[in-house]
């Protein structure tokens, strides 16, 4: 099937969406790297919504009715530089202080909010209207960039998710015990990215589904590299 031909001057959008932990983040960078894109971690823009009301001290329960104002208010903002984008709240890089456990307990009822899902798309756009982007999330295929030319779901077994993550955090060598809390963690999370009415975590009918379990980390990036090349036109 040819796709339509849209006028990206910097190149094709490519969207890797799938669960927590399938490598969406790290394969993004790293083929953003290769073809010389940019890279939009769309989960980075929860998470510094979430770190900024955690640290607002509004409670949890009450995310749910987040006015636009209140949002703005929360001063998050991404800004592109070099190959991705820096968030700041208030103005301090929070890009390490939005990946703790806490943020990552939190961070999927904050997505869960339509007002805060409608707040960010602007911004999630934008970073796409020249193209040359590698954006990944849980919606970008399906809803935020429909018309990307290259759309990727990565999966891979909960427990070499969980793996992943814990290596990720310092964990050398996790025991098995860690490995299957953690695994519950991550399930617990994909439950409420998949189960929400608004843009759940959910494959586009033209995604092409890569099994990351058994593949080393080169190769699932060399997957996404010649994929892309191909809808690039070579
Ligand atoms: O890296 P990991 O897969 O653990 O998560 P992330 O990509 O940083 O995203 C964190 C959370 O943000 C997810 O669990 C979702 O709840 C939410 N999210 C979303 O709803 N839509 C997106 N496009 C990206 C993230």
């Amino acid at each position: 099937m040819t796709q339509p031909k849209l006028n990206r001057p910097d190149g094709i959008i490519i969207a890797l969406d799938g669960p927590a932990g399938s490598g969406k983040s790290s394969t993004a960078r790293a083929v953003a790297e290769r073809l010389g894109y940019r890279h939009l971690d769309s989960g980075a823009f929860y998470r510094a919504l979430t770190w900024a009301a955690l640290r607002a001290n509004i409670p949890a329960d009450e995310w749910t009715a987040l006015t636009p104002e209140q949002l703005d208010a929360l001063d998050v903002h991404g800004a592109p530089e070099g190959r991705s984008y820096t968030l700041t709240v208030s103005g301090w890089d929070v890009s390490d202080a939005i990946r703790t456990p806490e943020v990552n307990a939190h961070v999927s009822r904050m997505a869960a909010v339509p007002a805060v899902r409608e707040w960010l798309m602007d911004a999630l756009r934008e970073a796409g209207a020249r193209g040359g982007l590698v954006a990944d999330g849980r919606d970008i295929g399906t809803v935020v960039f429909p018309d990307a030319e290259l759309k990727a779901y990565l999966v891979a077994a909960p427990e070499e998710r969980a793996r992943r993550r814990l290596r990720e955090q310092g964990c050398g060598d996790p025991s098995a015990e860690n490995v299957r809390a953690e695994a519950r963690r991550l399930l617990g999370r994909d439950e409420i990215d998949a189960g929400r009415p608004v843009a759940p975590l959910a494959e586009a009918a033209d995604a092409v589904r890569i099994d990351t379990t058994a593949l080393s980390f080169e190769a699932q990036v060399e997957a996404v590299v010649r994929l892309a090349r191909e809808r690039a036109g070579g």
